[in-house]
């Protein structure tokens, strides 16, 4: 189809012959074969890539009218809800397209665990991901304490407080970071330059970065079978078909889905009941006025419940610190995984009883902490976050013995189920 189209146009031909239009197409869309197998859980990649782009957008029209110090910042909030026509339309998308973010790429993740899609050939592809979600923690962080709410305010100054807490280098790393010695405008301006630059161009390579890895190595599927292994004369996978047009029509049915239950939270539950706005966020900054509860938007707060879980201080040092350590390496070990899972099969379909039982307490176990980390500390028994934390690292420490001891039923060559 390129060549047809460049054949009958001077112009693209002319482009062509200067940039890899037509090799482009072909290796990334109508040569690009893709597993014939692709289920529901294969749709959060290309939606994590439509949020980008909502993001993007809305983010632009927002800067447009916002005013980044601590002065005016959260008049200029109320002013593009109230006065900017469609401002608030244009904030309710970058508000909720936030937590949409979230939620599309943990179920994304989410897949990635379930058919063992961080393992060899594909190690690469997942530590961009990392580094993709760990971009996009901060990413949301920065953007939180743009409205300059009071919950933006006490928020930012727990995070950066846990900075504070690393010993020796702590409190200098941390005035260094706020630009001030407290949480101040200054912090409010530079926050708002990475937000709206740095990490953005940061999320926007990596993501190509992903792609191009995807590419490379071909996609997985949910039978964890390398469709690349058994090819036909011409080199095309037997179980691929060519991403475009199958994917790109078939890709279409769940963005118009995701856009219908999108508009519907925008136009009818903006604020997700407390949880994608919260209610202090409500009130300008005060640094005189403590929220009663200080709490993290939810896709923290699973990390939140493991900081809080640690109340102890060890080695003379403060239990803040070895919360944010149980915190980072929560985090860290995913990026292990590829190394971790010593299963001779990918996906669940083919793993032992251990495997699924771990993926099982771990998903709880990762709600549970989510539950717990939006509610203050006294809401649940003590005994709950250390516990759940507990089961979080077992999944991945405890994950090369019973990967190897499991048994696994062994991995056919050919996919048997899709269409
Ligand atoms: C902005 C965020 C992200 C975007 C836009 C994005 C985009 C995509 C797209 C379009 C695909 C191919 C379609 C699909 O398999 O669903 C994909 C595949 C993949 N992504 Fe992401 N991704 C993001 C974040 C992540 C994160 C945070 C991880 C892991 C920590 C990750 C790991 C993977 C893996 C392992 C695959 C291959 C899956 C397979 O073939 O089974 N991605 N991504």
């Amino acid at each position: 189809m390129a060549s047809r189209l460049l054949k009958g146009h001077r112009f693209l031909r002319w482009v062509n012959e200067r940039l890899p239009l037509e090799k482009a197409y072909k290796t990334h869309m109508s040569e690009y074969y893709a597993p014939r197998n692709f289920n529901f859980w294969y749709y959060f990649g290309i939606l994590s890539m439509v949020v980008l782009f909502i993001q993007f957008v809305s983010g632009i029209w927002l800067t447009m009218q916002y005013t980044p110090d601590a002065e005016h910042a959260f008049d200029s909030i109320e002013y593009i809800m109230r006065d900017v026509s469609a401002g608030w339309f244009i904030r309710y998308m970058h508000e909720v397209g936030a937590s949409f973010f979230f939620i599309v790429v943990y179920l994304h993740i989410f897949r990635g665990l379930l058919y063992g899609s961080y393992k060899e050939p594909r190690e690469l592809l997942w530590l961009i991901g990392v580094a993709i979600y760990i971009v996009l923690m901060m990413e949301g962080f920065l953007g939180y304490m743009l409205p300059w709410g009071n919950m933006s305010y006490w928020g930012a100054k727990v995070v950066l407080s846990l900075i504070g807490a690393i010993p020796y280098i702590g409190e200098s790393l941390q005035v260094w970071i706020q630009g001030d010695y407290q949480v101040s405008g200054v912090t409010l301006s530079r926050f708002f330059a990475l937000h709206v630059t740095l990490i953005p161009i940061l999320l926007i390579g990596l993501v190509f970065l992903h792609i191009i890895a995807l590419h490379q190595v071909g996609s997985n599927n949910p039978e964890g079978i390398e469709i690349k292994l058994v090819k036909n004369k011409d080199g095309v996978p037997l179980d691929g078909i060519p991403f475009h047009p199958y994917y790109t029509v078939h890709d279409l049915i769940p963005i118009v889905v995701f856009l219908i239950l999108f508009f519907g939270v925008i136009f009818y539950y903006p604020d997700g009941g407390g949880y994608f706005l919260e209610p202090p966020n409500f009130l300008p900054a005060d640094n005189l006025s403590t929220p009663e509860h200080i709490a993290p938007v939810w896709y923290y707060t699973p990390f939140y419940a493991m900081l809080r879980a640690i109340s102890f201080d060890f080695l003379g040092i403060s239990a803040k610190f070895w919360g944010l350590v149980v915190m980072s390496g929560a985090i860290g070990l995913v990026a292990f995984l590829p190394w971790l899972d010593r299963s001779p099969a990918k996906s669940m379909r083919y793993k032992g009883w251990a495997s699924r039982i771990m993926l099982a307490l771990f998903t709880i176990s990762f709600v549970t902490l989510g539950v717990l980390g939006a509610h203050p500390s006294d809401w649940m028994p003590f005994w709950m976050a250390p516990f759940f934390t507990l089961i979080y690292f077992a999944y991945f420490l405890g994950m090369p013995f019973y990967t190897s001891l499991e048994n696994s039923k062994p991995v056919p060559q050919r996919i048997s189920s899709g269409r």
